[in-house]
């Protein structure tokens, strides 16, 4: 494992005001996306989408890794470059999504386990191994891999299971030290869905299990935690629930949980948006990076949805530009938000 590369590749993606663009979405989700804003999809269709973001002037200012689907780092820009190379070019880490989704697991339905370590024939998928060693050719540096963690204190018994927890810590583990082996950065993401009526109290507990049990299996299979981030969601109610915390709330509690359940070398928390608004996501960044509460970490964003739906609704109904001047701005925010220098009225 080649440490001091891997360290280098984490602290360049956490740098002072950047963060990372999470454009992933596997071909089902993004045909979602794209259809939810009435546009049709295809394998143009969302090429086109990106590479016109990925073109946004000034963009490496506040976005140090983009990450992709395996379509589109085979995909090119309209010039002809191949779109990890044009990143490379512009001083963006090209990242890879290696997971290939979830499986319903056997005794415990309604819970789902990630998968992507072993080849899947049947789905094109080679085994990750195998895939890692491509992608760092093809000019990645770093990876994802998104277990999702759902709450129901409703039902009976109540999810998310001790089963569920250990499976996913298991195989984020596993993925870490595949990843890192093969020189990419690990992003490491147990995702506590805000789908439910919990409330904020029961989304720490969840997490801070989550996060132990995650960090322990990397202990012991020796993922060497500063050449990896953390993905993690904030610490916010159910979206049904009706104690909604407050934003000060959000942030103080989110720092609280990680600083107990993470180890303190990891190199770097990314958080995800997870359907919060674009700028809830932003003021919550923005609010944690200004407290007055030491914290171990760069605090930093590998905002998905907070990124990109303002630019995904302008570019179906004004076009390149448009969707670039919404994604220029987005991208801005947070970057401030990284030192507590956003503010409203820059909204
Ligand atoms: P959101 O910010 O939309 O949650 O997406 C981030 C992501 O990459 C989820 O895996």
């Amino acid at each position: 494992m080649d440490k001091a590369l891997l360290e280098a590749t984490a602290a360049a993606l956490v740098a002072p005001g950047k963060g990372i663009l999470a454009a992933d979405e596997s071909n089902g989700t993004m045909t979602k996306r794209l259809e939810g804003v009435g546009l049709e999809s295809s394998a143009e269709a969302r090429r086109a989408y990106r590479a016109n973001l990925f073109l946004t002037a000034g963009c490496e200012s506040a976005v140090s890794g983009v990450i992709l689907y395996d379509e589109t780092i085979r995909q090119n820009m309209d010039d002809g470059t191949s779109i990890p190379d044009y990143l490379n070019s512009r001083g963006i880490f090209p990242g890879i999504k290696v997971d290939t989704g979830t499986q319903e697991m056997a005794d415990f339905p309604g819970e789902v386990v990630t998968k992507g370590i072993d080849a899947e024939p049947e789905n094109g998928w080679d085994d990750l191994r195998t895939r890692c060693k491509e992608y760092f050719e093809m000019g990645a540096r770093f990876s994802k891999w998104r277990a999702v963690i759902k709450i129901d204190t409703v039902s009976e018994p109540s999810k998310p299971s001790s089963a569920c927890l250990t499976n996913n810590a298991n195989a984020l583990a596993n993925y870490a030290l595949i990843c890192q082996e093969q020189g990419l950065v690990p992003i490491i993401e147990p995702e506590v869905l805000m789908d439910g009526a919990h409330d904020a109290n029961k989304c720490a507990e969840v997490t801070s299990e989550i996060l132990r049990l995650t960090f322990e299996e990397c202990r012991k299979l020796g993922v060497h935690n500063p050449g990896a981030l953390l993905k993690p969601n904030m610490i916010i109610s159910g979206k049904d629930s009706n104690e909604q915390s407050s934003r000060e709330h959000v942030a103080h509690s989110t720092v609280e949980c990680l600083t107990e359940s993470v180890p303190h070398d990891v190199g770097g928390v990314v958080f995800l948006s997870g359907g919060q608004s674009d700028e809830e996501a932003t003021d919550h960044l923005n609010r944690m990076n200004s407290m007055d509460v030491e914290h171990p970490w760069q605090l930093s964003y590998s905002y998905g949805r907070a990124l990109q739906a303002a630019a995904l609704k302008a570019w179906a109904a004004e076009g390149a530009e448009a969707s670039q001047a919404a994604f220029a701005h987005r991208a801005k925010m947070n970057s401030l938000a990284r030192s507590g220098d956003w503010d409203i009225s820059l909204e």
